[in-house]
């Protein structure tokens, strides 16, 4: 069994530069659903038809399969001839289109055991759609055989009654698809090469043409238009989900939870209402997301709680208390039982073990220790508007609140920073280091400064102050 997928359609009805086929639904490009389905049905030799525009397509696809280009969209049946090279005449090929995203490898494991049974040379599948418009309908002869498949612009107005739609998905022996392919002609609305006419040749012809007819038609959504892909995302989304949840994953309210289909999630996580979890995101046993949380290609290890918060690109390890409103940026890694709490932001940073930042904090180009407190408003300032430098603190450091550690720097190992310092030298090891004006009191200030302050009753008192003020030699 080959495989044959076109993608080389321009889908203008998407309105937008990006090829039709690398639209995204749950995080991945359309395609790559169609392409992973073949192969998760034991197809090893899978073609992509692309256009010259195709670059992206090829670039974007990392699975092993072969391209060829059509140069000219003359027609789903002209595409079909560009991959003629690969298709010998007795192989079984089996023909997709790249915009049916939600076609499943079970199915097409049925599809091939039905074309054995039927000893059919070609195979259509079609299914009863509540909403045909835009599909290409089946035609029967009197007899009920299969006649044709007549495309949407070309119906009569009776034909346009038909619910029974071609899913655009055809199996055929090698030589009865040549046969088919080499007998096209264009004359038609659209003045195309229908792939769709292939059968109605071959059924004329004498061969054995069967039809199947698959009862789940959301399996075969083509999608033309970004309604349409909003809807196969919508019932993407619902396998992902019911696949979580016969994992053993908790999913409150999965109406407002988005998974991407190559997130990964143990057994035991609990997922709050408006959480997404995109890219290759793994999150481990008894961990527990959201509400509103956003995890980009992150980790998140067990029994770690994230509340409100942004992750992209990060590792954060075992029971851990995230949030709310972290944002763990790219190339943070953070150790077990840390503490990431509200407003704090980090950067290109490894966190040890036991390190808490517990509000306000910025944590930029860093190596943290293990059990360092960075308290309230300490920050790394890791730019000096040229170039980006780097913050060492070692175990067992504590950074007092509104600290500015300026970069390069390291404080040493059990060393204390005092509130409000600003650091521009290395702390040695178990030092103190207060780097900041010297507090000076001035005694009976406060009430003399605000009697000065309030405004004077009268012309004689006005004056009055004026002279105790010029006497008493304060200037505050
Ligand atoms: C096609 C079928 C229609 C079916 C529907 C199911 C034909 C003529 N029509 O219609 O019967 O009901 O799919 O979704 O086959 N393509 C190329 N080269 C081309 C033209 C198209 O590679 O020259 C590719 C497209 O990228 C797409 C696929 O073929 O992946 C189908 O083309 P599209 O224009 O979407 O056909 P539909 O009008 O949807
Ligand atoms: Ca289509």
């Amino acid at each position: 069994m080959k495989a044959i997928i076109l993608a080389a359609g321009a889908g203008t009805r998407m309105k937008s530069n990006l090829p039709k086929v690398l639209h995204t639904v749950t995080g991945k490009p359309m395609l790559h659903y169609v392409i992973e389905a073949c192969q998760n049905a034991d197809i090893t030799d899978i073609t992509v038809v692309i256009s010259k525009n195709g670059e992206p397509v090829k670039t974007a696809t990392p699975h092993s399969v072969k391209f060829v280009e059509q140069a000219e969209q003359l027609g789903t049946g002209h595409a079909v001839l560009c991959a003629k090279d690969n298709i010998d005449p007795n192989d079984q090929v089996v023909i997709l289109c790249g915009d049916t995203p939600l076609i499943t490898s079970a199915f097409l494991r049925k599809l091939f055991a039905f074309q054995e049974t039927q000893e059919a040379h070609a195979v259509v599948v079609a299914t009863k759609v509540p909403d045909p418009a835009g599909y290409g309908r089946i035609t029967t002869s009197p007899n009920g055989d299969f006649a044709a498949i007549v495309e949407h612009k070309d119906l009569s107005a009776t034909q346009r009654n038909i619910t029974d739609i071609n899913t655009g998905i055809f199996l055929a022996t090698g030589s009865e698809l040549l046969y088919g392919l080499a007998r096209l002609e264009n004359h038609n609305y659209q003045n195309e090469y229908y792939l769709t006419d292939v059968p109605k040749i071959l059924k004329s012809t004498g061969y054995n043409v069967a039809v199947y007819n698959a009862p789940n038609y959301s399996e075969f959504l083509g999608v033309n238009s970004q309604k349409q892909l909003e809807t196969a995302a919508t019932v993407l989304r619902q396998r992902i989900i019911d696949k979580h949840f016969e994992n053993g994953v908790q999913i409150i309210d999965s109406t407002a939870v988005y998974i991407d289909a190559a997130v990964e999630i143990a057994a035991g996580v609990t997922i709050y209402p408006g959480t997404m979890l995109q890219g290759n995101s793994k999150i481990a046993e008894n961990a527990t997301i959201g509400p509103y949380s956003q995890v980009i290609n992150s980790n998140i290890g067990k029994a770690t709680t994230v509340r409100n918060s942004v992750l992209e690109n990060a590792t954060v390890g075992e029971n851990c208390q995230l949030g709310p409103f972290a944002y763990l940026r790219p190339g943070t890694v953070i150790g077990d039982h840390c503490r990431i709490g509200d407003f704090v932001e980090v950067k290109n940073a490894t966190i040890g073990n036991n390190t808490n930042a517990a509000h306000l904090a910025y944590i930029g180009d860093a190596q943290v220790g293990e059990g360092v407190n960075f308290g309230c408003g300490a920050i790394t300032v890791n730019y000096d508007g040229v170039t980006k430098n780097t913050t060492i603190v070692e175990d067992n450091a504590f950074i007092g609140s509104n600290v500015n550690l300026i970069a390069p720097v390291t404080v040493h190992s059990g060393a204390f920073v005092a509130a409000g310092s600003t650091i521009t030298s290395e702390v040695p090891k178990n030092a103190l280091a207060i780097a900041r004006e010297r507090q000076v009191n001035k005694k009976g200030f406060a009430a003399k400064y605000k009697k000065l302050k309030t405004p004077p009753k009268s012309k004689a008192k006005q004056n009055k102050a004026i002279k105790e003020n010029k006497e008493s030699k304060i200037n505050p």
